[in-house]
């Protein structure tokens, strides 16, 4: 039930195009809640992993996808935490790939087993050994994707960390480092409120050029009424065998579909009016 968004796609499909060809290239989908980021998010994870094809051509990507998503309590420790989770977690699921030991959450689990108090300003010993170990892994696995284009990193509800969780510095010197060692197939996206841009700003001055920036609108409104049609649609399929129970024993929301004109439209087509109205 995806509508619109035709050039975000595009633009994403070429990011992941170029990556594949080892000219990475970045996006950040900026826009208001609601608008839609997280689910152009979604339908790239699926052009991505190869489920469905890009957008202007028939081509399917095999990408390794690293989806997480930031909260106000973030820090720095905590995402450089969340890519190296993810990491592990994706690196476990491919068959070729499981007897990589990732090292920088070994460490981590190691502190924390530990139980040392944990210092977490960027620039302190421990978070510097962390996000070194991190690029080592990145590297490991990049270096060994013989079956794979490459690895996409969506990092979604991006504007909720603050500044100092260094989001901004994490991507710029993570992708400038993978280019020194010539390990070019990894492709950044992330999404957040419009206040995104000035977070990284803060974070590092020029980690904003680093990405193709896409501001998303409200869809038009056509693209809006084919949402609406086609939902109505598939509800209205989906619900049929409920609306056949009588009012007194179907669910609350059967009843309330019934109320509605959108429906009765709904049930013309589907040539159930006579059966409902008995
Ligand atoms: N292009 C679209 N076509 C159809 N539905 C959409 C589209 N974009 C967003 N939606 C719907 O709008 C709601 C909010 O979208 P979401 O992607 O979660 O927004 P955001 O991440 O910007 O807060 C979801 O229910 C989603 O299914
Ligand atoms: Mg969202």
């Amino acid at each position: 039930m995806f509508a619109g968004r035709i050039d975000e796609l595009r633009t994403i499909d070429r990011c992941l195009i170029q990556t594949k060809h080892a000219n990475p290239q970045h996006f950040l989908v900026a826009g208001e809640r609601g608008i839609g980021k997280s689910s152009i998010l979604l339908c790239e994870t699926f052009v991505a992993r190869g489920m469905i094809e890009t957008n202007d051509s028939s081509r399917k990507l095999n990408f390794i996808t690293l989806e997480i998503s930031l909260s106000e309590r973030d820090d720095y420790y905590n995402v450089l935490k969340k890519i190296a989770t993810e990491l592990k977690r994706r690196v476990d699921a491919e068959n070729k790939l499981r007897a990589f030991t990732m090292t920088a959450l070994d460490y981590l689990s190691r502190i924390e087993a530990g139980g040392v108090r944990f210092n977490r300003n960027p620039g302190s010993a421990e978070p510097e050994d962390i996000f070194n170990r991190l690029q080592d892994d990145l590297v490991r696995v990049l270096t060994s994707l013989e079956n794979h284009d490459g690895m996409l990193l969506l990092v979604d509800e991006a504007d909720k960390a603050p500044a100092e969780a260094s989001l901004g510095a994490i991507c710029k010197l993570v992708t400038e480092e993978l280019t020194r060692r010539q390990c070019d197939r990894l492709c950044i996206g992330l999404a957040g409120l419009p206040s995104l841009l000035d977070t990284l700003k803060a974070s590092h001055e020029s980690s904003v050029r680093l990405f193709q920036t896409m501001n998303l609108k409200p869809l038009d409104d056509d693209e809006c009424e084919q949402v609406i049609e086609t939902g109505m649609k598939e509800a209205t399929e989906k619900m049929a065998f409920l609306l056949l129970l009588p009012p007194t024993r179907g669910p609350r929301f059967a009843n309330y579909l019934r109320d509605t004109r959108i429906f009765y439209k709904n049930l013309r087509i589907l040539h159930l009016r006579k059966i409902m109205i008995m």
